[in-house]
């Protein structure tokens, strides 16, 4: 009897060591040999991207130099777990998330924030810690206030973030954010999108695709495949309305970029191109790429004064001018072979912007140098597959998502 419970407690013990040992690990280096010295580092300029694994979703990070050229440097465990929504259109497995903005920094807080789908929680890290290159977890990661969260928003000031669920229980949620204490949600603000889903998000179609604020952060705005934009007021407090406003307009619009100095957004959508919303007349027009399939993301860049849009299907940025009067017209398009380019953000060191581009298709980075209007040239292409597969990190074409950059300034 005596024995046989021992030899039960063993049982129990192995399971339970079991256990402990598959805990993702919270650090991996993904540059042993080769890690760039921290002299060589801008002040700490990093992109991030996320691994969205269901085992496990990590942030992995590439330094920049001052030279503008990334070195991969480290995936840290989010403690929370990727998914990857369901696609009866069989278009092709990359796009997890349906969604840009995955994955964001705020340069005025010095915090990184994530979407873990599969966990429906949000992680935060601190850029400062006692690496400046390295990312600390501050806390432990909070409920999306919904399931299936895809994309989310910092404000500027760094004290406020907004995420956006796309599963079963779907629509938005705030938060302040508090250096040292990470996320605490704000009453008032978890508003449904009313979107017969499911967890996870069936797509892209009818799906939330990002979520973003004016300007004047006056409004929280979510763009949906389903051909709207749905519109909350912010109150003083925080709070949003009770509930959204619908603008109605493209087909699948995507990303969102305001049009510096309009009241105006700019949006990619895979249905066409890309679409114009002018919130001043309520009107919107959109715009073909023509041989476009699947123009989901976009970015701007100040050096140029242009948008780039990022078609995963053709593998092709197409470059953008939008004038005054909101005419808008392609300038250039660069093609990117087999890259398969997806969620891109730009860095600009010493005045030079770069777009830097999740490369889902061949698991790596796709660099652009902007060059100015119409210039722009492949800068550098850095593998994260094999480092990763050398340090036993998951990162698969098919889950990996969002971009995100900092710079220390
Ligand atoms: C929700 O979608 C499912 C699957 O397409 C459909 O069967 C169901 O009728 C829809 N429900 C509502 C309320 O529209
Ligand atoms: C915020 O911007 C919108 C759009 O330009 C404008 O209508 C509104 O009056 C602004 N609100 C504040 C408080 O500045
Ligand atoms: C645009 O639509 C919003 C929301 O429906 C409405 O409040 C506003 O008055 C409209 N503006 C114009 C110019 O039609
Ligand atoms: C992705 O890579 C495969 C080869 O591995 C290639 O056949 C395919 O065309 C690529 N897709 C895109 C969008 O470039």
């Amino acid at each position: 009897m005596i024995k046989a419970t021992f030899s039960l407690l063993l049982l129990l013990l192995s399971s339970f060591v079991s256990i402990v040992t598959a805990t993702p690990p919270a650090r991996i280096k993904l540059c042993s040999t080769g890690c760039p010295a921290e002299a060589g580092i801008v002040g700490a300029a990093y992109s991030l991207v996320m691994t969205n694994e269901p085992s496990g979703n990590y942030l992995v990070s590439a330094t920049i130099d001052k030279n503008g050229i990334l070195t991969p440097f480290e995936a840290v465990y989010t403690e929370g777990i990727g998914a990857h929504g369901v696609r009866p259109d069989a278009i092709g497995p990359l796009d997890a998330l349906f969604s840009q903005g995955s994955v964001g920094v705020s340069n005025t807080q010095k915090f990184v924030a994530n979407v873990n789908a599969g966990s429906h929680t949000i992680s935060v890290f601190a850029i400062n810690g006692a690496n400046s290159a390295s990312l600390e977890m501050i806390g432990e990661p909070v409920s999306s206030g919904g399931e299936f969260p895809t994309s989310l928003v910092i404000n500027e000031a760094g004290d406020r973030v907004c995420v956006v669920n796309g599963g079963k229980v779907n629509g938005v949620s705030c938060y302040n954010f508090v250096p040292g204490m990470g996320l605490i949600p704000l009453g008032n603000t978890i508003r449904s999108l009313n979107l017969n889903q499911t967890t996870p998000a069936t797509g892209p179609a009818n799906t939330p695709s990002q979520i973003y604020f004016s300007p004047n952060e006056t409004q929280l705005i979510v763009s949906v495949k389903a051909g709207f934009l749905a519109v909350w007021d912010i109150n003083p407090d925080g709070s949003l309305s009770n509930n959204f406003k619908t603008i109605p307009g493209g087909i699948l619009p995507f990303s969102l970029l305001y049009v510096p100095g309009k009241n105006a957004i700019i949006a990619s959508d895979p249905g066409i191109g890309y679409d114009i919303f002018d919130l001043d007349t309520n009107t919107t027009a959109t715009f073909e790429i023509p041989g476009q399939t699947l123009t989901c993301w976009s970015v701007f860049s100040k050096e140029s004064g242009n948008f780039y849009m990022v078609d995963v299907g053709v593998s092709t940025i197409s470059e953008v001018h939008v004038a005054e009067s909101l005419d808008s017209y392609i300038v250039e398009q660069y093609l990117l072979g087999s890259d398969g380019p997806i969620d891109s953000a730009v860095a600009t060191v010493d005045k030079h912007d770069l777009i830097i581009s999740l490369a889902a298709n061949v698991t790596g980075l796709t660099v652009l140098a902007v060059n100015g209007p119409g210039a722009a040239a492949v800068h550098q292409h850095l593998d994260l597959g094999g480092p990763a597969q050398a340090a036993k990190l998951m990162l698969r074409s098919s889950n990996v998502q969002g971009m995100a950059t900092f710079i220390r300034k």
